[in-house]
């Protein structure tokens, strides 16, 4: 089992990565469990798969789960879900001192840790994520949200877990599709500070994507550890640390926004193509070498992940694409901050980034292949 310290004042807490956490889930949680109840939000599938390991886990503690279950899908991250949660937290007595454990992906996660974040005024919360997206990325660093009609995250808040247990079997039961859209933002790790770590996927890529358990273990520990990291240095994204984090997803955006955040295209899926056209982006621009940008674009399709804008079918002009971005919100003040790549492993906020240029790019990548 590898064990990341998340540094914060008065708030550090741990992510435990290995094989077969839930199994020990009440150990693993004891410090934080205080009463014979433990409320236990869950995605459906999540339940199913791993409901009575947590049960068995609980029961050797003595501990009973309440559950409650979210429906798969962004849907979930709604007001209507999180005033059902919330009021079924109440009528559950949870209390300051409490804490809920949150089991499933990142809707999962985002919608019981905002839950978390605002009942009376904040109580505990326990991260088991279950994809490899919410183990390398939203289950670590205390953004939690729902979505409203304006768009997706645009409501919630800044809590962090008492606790992250990243258990690897978990990832026995996911479907291709998804692991592979979660290793897209293992890769972005690798990009945006870790030329070695860049290096090792390219050797290690298939096994991470095989559930090799060594190669696994090594990867998910690896990206955990870089956003502990980043997300200690600059917790509320305020000073430039934390918004590497956001590498590929301005034009990640665009591509959800067109494709209607659909099944059609994954948040990983858009965002391993976004981190594509960052790269070939700043090599149009004299910033990173071709040969960079190439090899990037090379282990984004030995991932079986989009690497060409024509892999998406999609009918629109780069003008569209570039209007999808304008309500990103990372909007600030009227521009744009973009995620650009100097090298493997170094990444840079770039100020002066015209969206007109990024159209012009986008025209060019849609007529290219
Ligand atoms: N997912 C980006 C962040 O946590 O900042």
């Amino acid at each position: 089992m590898a064990v990341i310290a998340v540094e914060l004042a008065g708030r550090s807490y741990e992510v435990r990565v290995g094989h077969g956490l839930l199994r020990d889930l009440a150990d693993h949680a004891a410090p934080f469990l205080r009463k014979e109840i433990v409320p236990v939000v869950a995605d459906r599938n999540a339940r199913r798969h791993w409901g009575a390991t947590v049960e068995a886990s609980l029961a050797s503690a003595g501990k009973l789960a309440r559950w409650y279950d979210v429906e798969p899908g962004e849907g979930s991250k709604s007001w209507r879900e999180l005033e059902r949660l919330t009021d079924w937290m109440l009528a559950e007595g949870v209390e300051r001192g409490d804490h809920v454990v949150a089991l499933g992906g990142g809707v999962v996660g985002d919608l019981t840790g905002f839950a978390c974040a605002i009942l009376k005024r904040g109580c505990g919360f326990i991260q088991v994520p279950t994809t490899l997206l919410a183990q390398v990325d939203s289950s670590v660093g205390g953004k939690t949200a729902i979505n409203s009609a304006a768009g997706k995250n645009l409501v919630g808040a800044f809590h962090q877990p008492a606790l992250v247990l990243a258990d690897l079997a978990a990832l026995d039961t996911l479907r291709d599709r998804e692991m592979r859209a979660g290793y897209a933002e293992v890769l972005k790790y690798g990009l945006l500070g870790d030329a070695d770590f860049f290096a090792w996927l390219e050797e290690n890529g298939a096994a991470v994507l095989a559930r090799d358990p060594a190669a696994l273990e090594h990867a998910v520990a690896t990206s955990i550890a870089t956003k502990a990291r980043i997300v200690a240095e600059d917790e509320r994204e305020t000073t430039g640390a934390r918004a590497l984090l956001n590498l590929g997803h301005t034009f990640g955006h665009a591509f959800e926004a067109e494709t209607g955040f659909s099944d059609r295209l994954l948040h990983g899926e858009a965002v391993a193509l976004g981190m594509v056209l960052a790269a070939r982006y700043s090599a149009r621009r004299g910033l990173l070498a071709e040969e960079a940008s190439q090899r990037l674009t090379r282990a984004v399709d030995a991932a079986g992940l989009p690497a060409e804008i024509s892999a998406l079918n999609l009918s629109c002009s780069g003008r569209d694409l570039a209007d999808h971005m304008l309500h990103d919100k990372k909007m600030d003040a009227g521009t744009l901050p973009f995620l650009l790549l100097r090298s493997i492993g170094a990444a840079f906020l770039a100020k002066d980034v015209a969206l007109d240029d990024v159209a012009q790019f986008l025209d060019g990548e849609l007529q290219a292949h």
